[in-house]
């Protein structure tokens, strides 16, 4: 699989620090709230399982799936939810887990359809943002990394699907895409 990239970003080593770090402040800063992981389907998966591990404070996990790309690079600027939370979250202090921001479309409405469950608060955590492609200003409270505007994949995020499974995050070769 390395063989299709045309770019390591970030290694497997590198990621896993920073999620650790990102954890332990969580860990500190939730420590007397009723904290609730929301991973964001699928593209957070990867993320959101190895953050979990290193919040050392006891959470509930939940997801929900939304749709804003559809199999190409391109963001429809529409959001659908595709599965909701399973959880009553009323009263608890929402965090979203989110691969990469980009227009900020996708947390834009993610961020206002929550608020509207009554949670007490709603905070957000991001392992990339692409800030040059920023539309709509979003506050990301946990940042793993900036990434420059170009089409990234690895550790839970796709092109077409595939490549979620590779344990770092890079760019593809061109011909890839044809
Ligand atoms: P936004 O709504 O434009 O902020 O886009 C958010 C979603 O688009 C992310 O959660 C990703 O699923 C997807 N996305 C944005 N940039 C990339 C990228 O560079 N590679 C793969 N998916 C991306
Ligand atoms: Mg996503």
């Amino acid at each position: 699989m390395r063989e299709d990239f045309k770019e390591i970003l970030f290694t497997e080593e590198q990621i896993l620090s920073k999620v650790k770090e990102l954890a332990k402040q969580i860990s500190d800063d939730y420590k007397d709230k009723d904290l609730v992981v929301v991973g964001v389907l699928k593209g957070s998966v990867v993320f959101t399982s190895d953050l979990i591990k290193y919040i050392d404070i006891p959470c509930v996990l939940d997801f929900m799936a939304v749709s804003s790309y559809g199999t190409s690079t391109e963001s429809s600027g529409i959001v659908k939810i595709i599965k909701d939370l399973d959880y009553d979250i009323e009263g608890k202090d929402l965090l979203i887990v989110e691969d990469i921001v980009d227009t900020g479309n996708t947390l834009k409405y993610l961020l206002k359809y929550l608020k509207a469950r009554k949670a007490n608060s709603v905070a957000i955590v991001s392992l990339l943002s692409k800030p040059s492609r920023r539309k709509l200003a979003v506050d990301i409270k946990y940042l793993g990394f900036n990434v420059p505007d170009k089409f990234i994949v690895g550790y839970g995020i796709d092109y077409a699907e595939k490549y979620r499974n590779a344990p770092f995050i890079g760019v593809l070769k061109e011909e890839i895409y044809k």
